[in-house]
């Protein structure tokens, strides 16, 4: 075992370097693209965005820059669903598959680009039928069905602004985001499948513009599960009734760089959500950099897969824009990964092919709770690249991803971005980056980051908070509606520099680990410890399946660690295994990350993004007196969780 560094940071000695025959065919096979960036990012970014878009007018200017307002790409003109669509059938790859999409009760569907094109002209003509005009918002509230990503094109194409709002959110996260949107028109569907029966979403949206959004004049229905939803007449209108009388003779219209592409809320320490704005040029060239080289996207040959929702950020660049922009053919599966068996995933990826699988640390967890027998079952050699998103990967889900999925030899990337950044940040290319478990490495070429300590000095090797020094193409262009909140949230507590509100540190060897949200980060006697850093300590140990870390007040050490642990099927809780698992963190991290308390739960409160509840866990640890021990699964902990996390505590 390595000795602990500074602090609590164990250093991590593994290491993959990229395999030879995957960097003699890498998109990125060596440090030029970053040698390029670093010697003029603003021409390595315009060279992108001309190599990779296809522009109806070339950009005059690069960049402007009035921090923390940016504006890239300025004079050109492009159209996005023109990238995505019309550009590869005018080359003669309209037969191509854009997606294979697969339902979760199992029909099949394969889509061409030919076909996709000819959807989204007909949708977007619909669209201009209600009147919707380009600078209009249009909330979307849709399963993993392909009229989603048929819809957002459409808007695209006609310079409409969609907010897609993620299908588990509720009547009320819906009037808040039509409210402040001022959205004219929803689109949904009846219900979508989720664990084999039809979960409605019509009749939320119903209950929404009964009590507000009362910007909304109408409501587009996609009969999804044929659960027959109440229509109200002339409000509420039938997707395949418009698109019978739809024609599909609609040119892509050229649109200014900085056109509004979408907004979609994201929530942040207060209870507002905030509306994230992202446009066209500069978006779409992150976005289609960062999925070519970061996933070594082989359009001919490629079957991508990146099994999030879209109505989360990595859906909407990585499922839609980014796949779509180069032309490569994806998976789009609508279910969850236990139905009908807990091997679906590993199935679909035999079935199809797939050679890109992007997924997120929580469920690489969850599959190791049910076991590598799963992915056994299936042949998965034709993977060849595997993506991890949304948090922290604790090493030991690194190595299990990499040993069980990737057959001890594909190459991973861990991907730090957020909803803010658009595209991916900080991540190994494969073919260049020597990887270690549980690092996300460093940026991508033309993206430069720095660790700061509190006064906002920058920090060579340890711990400090994540800030970004130079703007990017696909950065957030704002909060809609509120600017001040903008420039407070993210340019203000260190100046000139965005602040993520990540915590990370950087190792001797310049790598990155990111250490979770900074107001995750626990201060114990005056230790800054981080919460992933102990669970990912309380996973290593055999017994442990899954855990969470969170700070209790402590009159004493100021927070005290408190860990809520799950135990693997074999293990059966008891006080003693309990005590074992404390002092294991205490042996792999040092004394001061040993937890005060571990309480053993059957299950932790997540999110429906599959973030757990750590707020949630740390009201509960706080409102209890905890001692120096092992809490077995005491009824009152497990009801309190329950109960709270049924009334709706989220982000
Ligand atoms: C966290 C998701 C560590 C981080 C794309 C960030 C990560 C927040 C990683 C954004 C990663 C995302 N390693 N942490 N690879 N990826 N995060 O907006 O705390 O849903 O600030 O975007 O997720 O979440 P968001």
């Amino acid at each position: 075992m390595s000795e602990p560094t500074i602090g609590v940071f164990e250093v991590e000695e593994r290491t993959f370097p990229p395999a030879p025959e995957f960097v003699a065919n890498a998109n990125a096979g060596d440090r030029s693209l970053y040698d390029e960036a670093d010697a003029d990012y603003e021409a390595f970014w315009s060279r992108q965005a001309r190599d990779l878009l296809s522009w109806h007018k070339d950009f005059d200017q690069v960049l402007e820059w009035q921090l923390p307002f940016a504006k890239w790409f300025i004079g050109g003109e492009l159209n996005v669903s023109y990238n995505c669509l019309d550009r590869h059938v005018e080359a003669g790859r309209g037969d191509k598959v854009a997606f294979h999409w697969e339902g979760e009760p199992g029909e099949k569907i394969a889509l061409t680009y030919a076909e996709l094109l000819t959807e989204v002209k007909k949708f977007a003509n619909v669209l201009k039928g209600l009147g919707l005009q380009k600078g209009d918002r249009v909330a979307v509230y849709m399963p993993m069905i392909l009229e989603l990503p048929i819809a957002m094109l459409a808007c695209a194409r006609i310079g409409v602004a969609h907010s897609v709002i993620f299908g588990g959110f509720s009547a009320d996260a819906i009037i808040d985001r039509c409210d402040d949107a001022t959205a004219r028109l929803v689109i949904t569907a009846d219900a979508g499948y989720r664990r084999g029966a039809a979960a409605p979403l019509k009749s939320t949206v119903d209950e929404a513009l009964g009590r507000g959004a009362a910007s909304v004049e109408h409501v587009i229905v996609v009969d999804r599960c044929g659960t027959d939803p109440e229509m109200t007449t002339g409000r509420d209108l039938w997707w395949h009734d418009l698109m019978a009388d739809a024609s599909d003779d609609c040119p892509a219209e050229p649109m200014d760089a900085e056109q509004l592409l979408y907004l979609l809320y994201t929530s942040g320490t207060t209870a507002k959500p905030k509306g994230i704005m992202h446009t066209t040029g500069g978006y779409l060239t992150q976005v289609a950099f960062t999925h070519k080289y970061v996933f070594d996207i082989k359009p001919d040959t490629d079957v991508y897969w990146c099994a999030a929702d879209i109505g989360w950020v990595t859906g909407h660049s990585y499922i839609v824009y980014g796949p779509l922009t180069n032309g490569v053919t994806s998976v789009m599966y609508e279910g969850t990964p236990d139905t009908p068996g807990k091997d679906r995933l590993w199935d679909i990826v035999e079935r199809y092919g797939v050679t890109q699988l992007y997924t997120a640390p929580t469920a690489i967890r969850m599959f190791m709770r049910w076991g590598a027998q799963e992915p056994a079952k299936h042949d998965l050699t034709s993977l060849r690249v595997l993506g991890s998103v949304g948090e922290p990967i604790n090493p030991e889900a690194w190595m299990w991803y990499h040993e069980h999925i990737g057959g001890s030899s594909r190459p991973i990337v861990d991907t730090w971005w957020q909803t803010e950044t658009g595209g991916h940040m900080i991540t190994p290319l494969p073919g260049v980056i020597t990887t270690k478990p549980g690092s996300a490495c460093g940026t991508i070429p033309g993206v430069f980051a720095e660790l700061v300590d509190d006064a906002g000095n920058p920090v060579a090797v340890g711990g400090g908070y994540l800030t970004i020094t130079r703007p990017w193409p696909g950065m957030l262009r704002g909060i809609w509606g509120d600017p001040d909140r903008y420039r407070d949230t993210y340019w203000s507590r260190f100046e000139g520099r965005y602040f993520a509100g990540d915590g990370a540190k950087l190792d001797e060897d310049g790598y990155l680990w990111l250490l979770g949200r900074v107001d995750d980060v626990m201060n114990v006697s005056g230790h800054r410890i981080s919460t992933t850093e102990v669970e990912s300590a309380l996973v290593d140990h055999r017994a442990v399946a899954e855990a969470a870390v969170v700070g209790a007040n402590d009159e004493i050490t100021g927070q005290a660690i408190v860990g809520y642990v799950i135990l693997r099927g074999e293990y059966e809780p008891s006080a003693a295994l309990g005590d074992e698992i404390r002092e294991h963190v205490g042996v792999k991290l040092g004394k001061i990350a040993r937890p005060k308390t571990v309480i053993i739960v059957p299950d932790l409160p997540k999110t429906r993004s599959g973030k757990i509840m750590r707020r949630l866990l740390s009201d509960v640890a706080n409102g209890r007196s905890l001692g120096d021990t092992t809490t077995l699964a005491d009824p009152g902990v497990v009801a309190e969780i329950a109960e709270r996390a049924q009334a709706g505590e989220e982000d």
